[in-house]
């Protein structure tokens, strides 16, 4: 089996070609973080109109980069949802033309199963039954994930998305957009000379759910009482800002762990990528008898290659879109997707 991929859901094109028998034989992105940057966050209508003008080029690069022929492919899966929605339509309109124009089936495939996905694309790949850990710009959750399909959301966010609180503070610290990359680069110059103290939100109740927006206030208040403050306060903060993140990050998995008495824990989603969630979360669990797995940090943000590995295995299962009709769900709950 030969799947053509689509993921655009949000302000990334890309395109990616699976062979079930070699795995990935192309791999391509286009980043639109440039057109988004002034406006600190992502416009829906300048990244759809984007995504228009990219896709048919990069599909182009994809079949140059596979050495194969469109002929060779069997089955397309695309990205239906949740994301915006201009964004989803061109990825899903142009899965449904190639569909038609083959004579192959497409399948619309889940951003988040995708993101959970992108962990199994590497060596070794997680075992069933895992809890995941799902940070991204839109989402932020703990699942418990029994098997390829099965999933049931044990805790998540009340208010701000992970990434989207990265993307938050970079905004207050005037580092561009995407914020998590920015701050953790800062935070990497920090020398800790400053005495900043972050709460851990959430950790006083009990429970699986998370919360952001309260640490993002603290940030913003310290940010106003320190107007004066050079760039050694901001990397200090920024350090600080992060460990505050992977600190309550890594307790709320420390209890998903005890209540589900799961062996291993696999951290997706574009924030997954950040080196000091990572740490923690290895030295956390290397006391206990638990395994992380992570995708690699190509993997981690918005890619193709996640889709192709969650569209082959449902399509291996027997799943395909029922006809042409170009359909997205910019809301879609996970739990509800077989
Ligand atoms: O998964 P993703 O590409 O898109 C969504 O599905 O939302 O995640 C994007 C988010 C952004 O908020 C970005 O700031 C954050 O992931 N991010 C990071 C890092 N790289 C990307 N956050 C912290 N550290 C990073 N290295
Ligand atoms: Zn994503």
């Amino acid at each position: 089996m030969l799947v053509l991929a689509i993921e655009s859901s949000c302000d990334d094109t890309a395109v990616a070609i699976y062979d079930d028998s070699r795995g990935l034989i192309a791999n391509c992105r286009h980043q639109q973080h440039m057109l988004h940057a002034e406006y600190g966050g992502v416009v829906p209508e300048i990244a759809a109109r984007d995504h228009l003008q990219r896709i048919i080029p990069l599909l182009d690069t994809a079949f140059t980069q596979a050495k194969c022929n469109k002929t060779d492919i069997t089955a397309i899966a695309y990205t239906k949802g949740p994301g915006l929605v201009g964004s989803l339509l061109v990825g899903a309109s142009t899965a449904k033309a190639l569909s038609l124009a083959w004579g192959i089936p497409s399948l619309g495939v889940h951003h988040l199963e995708a993101h959970i996905m992108a962990a199994f694309l590497s060596e070794p790949a997680p075992e069933y039954p895992f809890v995941c850990l799902l940070v991204s710009g839109g989402h932020s959750m703990l699942i418990d994930v029994s098997k390829f399909g099965e999933y049931k959301i044990i805790g998540q966010t009340l208010d701000d998305a992970v990434g989207e609180a990265f993307d938050k503070v970079a905004k207050m610290l005037n580092l561009g957009y995407p914020g998590g990359p920015a701050i953790e680069a800062l935070a990497q110059q920090a020398k800790r000379t400053h005495n900043i103290t972050l709460p851990r939100p959430m950790l006083s109740k009990p429970g699986l759910d998370l919360s952001f927006s309260g640490l993002k206030t603290h940030v913003r208040n310290l940010i106003a009482n320190n107007a004066d403050a050079g760039i050694e306060f901001k990397a200090d903060l920024a350090a600080a800002f992060e460990q505050a993140v992977a600190d309550t990050l890594s307790r709320k998995l420390e209890r998903a762990i005890k209540q589900t008495d799961y062996k291993s824990i696999v951290c997706v989603g574009g924030v997954s990528a950040n080196k000091c969630l990572r740490n923690k979360l290895d030295l956390t669990f290397s006391k206990n008898d638990v395994r992380l797995f992570y995708p690699k940090l190509e993997f981690c943000t918005d890619n193709a290659a996640m889709v192709a590995m969650a569209g082959q295995l449902r399509l291996a299962l027997g799943f395909k879109d029922k006809d042409l009709a170009v359909e997205v769900c910019t809301r879609w709950d996970i739990t509800k997707i077989n």
